[in-house]
């Protein structure tokens, strides 16, 4: 059995599940230069951020987060959560997360998890702890119980990270409900909330968002934006940051707009190390800090590439990159590895229909034994027919997902 995922609706629609619980006749225009942080940066996530009175509110809200692929690698940290190096990512349009969380007062807090509608006691755990840690600039997590549903648009297990749209749609949540209690507490009523969509174009507010997603899980910091993104300080890019991630809006070439990522599921398994071990890996690792020096110099060799077009150079640099993280993985001691023997036979593949056929097609992998494979949109055709004939027999059940970039998460519509 063949599948490509991307054409299962396997998003249930949170839109029925959501039921607006404070009044919401007022969506009138909002200036947003009056809510939450300063206008330069976030307001930092590890500070406290005081409310002097935590109004009592009930309401859901509700967004979709896509997760990414990274082709500059983020592999190795330092203090909380911050990158060892740059990295460059893609946001997906596929594969991605809705999460909708109610929120009610109750005193001391509480926090209830479910994915696809069953709880999970496992993941309620982990965000328990990470909303914990952010407490003292989110102080109403302390008021409010909340109901957190989650689904996921790819298969569970799927060897598919769920952290990096899970958490990214989590913290555009907790960033939209934290303006809300703030600007009621500044009115004294009820706010006239904006216009949820409005957020998507707020970078203040994706950037906060971001920020706070990145304590959840590293790489989720970039799934708070659509296209090509950017998370840690390089030069290159003088507004970027370590805190959060930033969007590339500007200098990329139409082929990359809609590039494709057909990523092949080889191992749906656990894997035999997890990324937390593999980052920390890296403080003993004798390459990292040549390997840290490298990717700060490809961060403006990716850049001017994805300004030009330049498909041979894209798929020198993304495929070191790939093979690279998983040398890193193998140097690592105690070493591992996360490629599986398809993995290496597929990549053979690949590289012999490159060569006979003349088609831009370039693989990544991320820490595990999938291939995402890149391509323009106008070689689909070619492509497919590589994966149906052949690569389709390296998959586990020959499953595959169809996916591209994305344009970011979205609010699902109703509000508080
Ligand atoms: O965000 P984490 O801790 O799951 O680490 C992600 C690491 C890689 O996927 C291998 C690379 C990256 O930049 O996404």
């Amino acid at each position: 059995m063949s599948c490509c995922f991307a054409h299962l609706q396997t998003i249930h629609r949170l839109d029925d599940l959501v039921q607006p619980s404070m009044n919401s006749e007022n969506k009138e225009k909002f200036d947003f230069s009056t809510v939450g942080a300063p206008v330069s940066e976030p307001h930092p996530v590890s500070e406290p951020h005081p409310l002097k009175e935590i109004p009592a509110l009930e309401g859901s809200v509700a967004w979709e987060a896509p997760s990414n692929i990274a082709l500059i690698k983020y592999w190795g940290k330092y203090g909380q959560q911050m990158p060892a190096n740059p990295s460059i990512s893609f946001s997906l349009k596929a594969c991605v997360s809705q999460t909708k969380v109610h929120f009610k007062p109750q005193a001391g807090g509480g926090v209830q998890f479910s994915l696809s509608g069953q709880q999970n006691l496992g993941f309620q755990t982990r965000i328990e702890k990470f909303l914990n840690s952010v407490e003292l600039r989110y102080p109403w997590l302390k008021e409010y119980a909340l109901d957190i549903e989650s689904t996921n648009s790819f298969p569970h297990s799927s060897g598919i990270a769920s952290s990096a749209s899970g958490f990214a749609a989590l913290a555009l949540c907790v960033e939209h409900i934290d303006q809300y209690v703030r600007l009621t507490a500044e009115q004294g009523r009820a706010a006239h909330h904006p216009e949820p969509t409005a957020y998507r174009a707020d970078p203040r507010f994706l950037n906060r968002a971001s920020h706070l997603a990145r304590l959840g899980s590293g790489s989720a910091c970039r799934s708070v934006y659509g296209g090509w993104v950017q998370w840690g300080m390089h030069p290159a890019t003088p507004e970027s940051r370590n805190e959060y991630a930033i969007a590339h809006q500007s200098a990329i070439h139409p082929v990359f707009t809609d590039y494709r990522d057909t990523i092949l599921l080889i191992h749906k398994g656990v894997k035999q190390t997890g990324s937390t071990a593999g980052h920390k890996l890296m403080e003993g690792n004798p390459y990292a800090d040549a390997r840290y020096r490298q990717a700060n110099e490809r961060i403006p060799r990716l850049l001017s590439i994805l300004a030009s077009g330049d498909l041979t150079e894209f798929g020198l640099l993304v495929e070191s990159e790939a093979l690279t993280l998983h040398a890193l993985m193998m140097a690592s001691e105690p070493s591992f590895m996360l490629m599986m023997p398809n993995t290496l036979a597929a990549i053979r593949e690949i590289q012999a229909f490159r060569k006979q056929n003349g088609v831009p097609v370039h693989y990544t992998l991320d820490a595990g034994a999938n291939l995402h494979l890149l391509y323009p949109a106008q070689h689909e055709t070619e492509v497919m027919s590589l994966i149906n004939n052949s690569l389709m027999h390296y998959c586990e059940n020959q499953a595959y997902i169809c996916d591209s970039v994305g344009t970011g998460p979205r609010p699902i519509n109703p509000f508080l």
